[in-house]
């Protein structure tokens, strides 16, 4: 599943973050880089243990904390700490799959990536180029959203960001164990819970509304590692 989560920054999020952001010392991108995506990873990045990143990390995890959509379809257990990247001058990062387990840094914590995310700090109009395409088996999906929007997809999609060849791409980029890690049990979770969501705002609470709810948890009961 891919899905696009609007406003999960507001503005002035987005201009606090960015204040931020254009103030940080960057490093090279390929500090996090596995050895295949480092042949074809160039951007810069804000180093993982940089104030920087850590005090907007915060802000981003505590927005997503209290993001129904997210929560619906992420169903997160384990969310690794944002990281930052710049794309300027014409960079690019090549087709690549990302690491399947990442560790954070300085603690023995691993994180297993099922899903990725993007959480754009520039507006599409600050720059050209700068597109995130997935490819998933229905094709390539080129994405550039407002700043601070969200794209959540699997972490098994091979995916690129195309160079960038006037102005400046600000995002943050991480990823998430789910309590699900199948794509697609979760996918089938998260349509069941939107649409008794859906049915919720339609009708006063019925049995039925009661009975699939049940069935609901039932499911996560049976399919979520804790
Ligand atoms: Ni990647």
């Amino acid at each position: 599943m891919l899905l696009k989560i609007p406003q999960v920054l507001n503005k002035a999020q987005v201009a606090a973050g960015k204040e931020l952001l254009l103030a940080a010392d960057w490093a090279d991108g390929n500090v996090t880089a596995g050895y295949q995506s480092a042949q074809a990873k160039h951007n810069l990045q804000l180093p993982e243990s940089s104030r920087e990143a850590k005090q907007l990390g915060d802000m981003v995890l505590q927005a997503l904390a209290v993001n129904k959509l997210f929560m619906s379809a992420a169903l997160p257990l384990k969310i690794f700490p944002p990281l930052f990247n710049c794309y300027q001058g014409g960079q690019s990062f090549g087709v690549h799959v990302d690491n399947a387990i990442r560790q954070v840094l300085g603690t023995p914590v691993k994180v297993r990536t099922d899903l990725s995310m993007t959480l754009f700090f520039s507006e599409p109009d600050e720059y050209d180029g700068g597109e995130l395409v997935i490819e998933d088996t229905f094709g390539a999906h080129k994405v550039k959203l407002a700043a601070g929007d969200m794209v959540l997809y699997p972490s098994t999609s091979l995916h690129k960001v195309t160079p960038v060849t006037r102005g400046r791409r600000l995002a943050s980029f991480f990823w998430l164990q789910s309590m699900v890690a199948s794509d697609e049990k979760r996918s089938l979770l998260f349509d069941m819970d939107m649409a008794i969501q859906s049915l919720r705002q339609q009708v006063a609470d019925s049995q039925e509304i009661v009975q699939l709810t049940g069935v609901y948890h039932n499911l996560l009961r049976q399919w979520a590692q804790t």
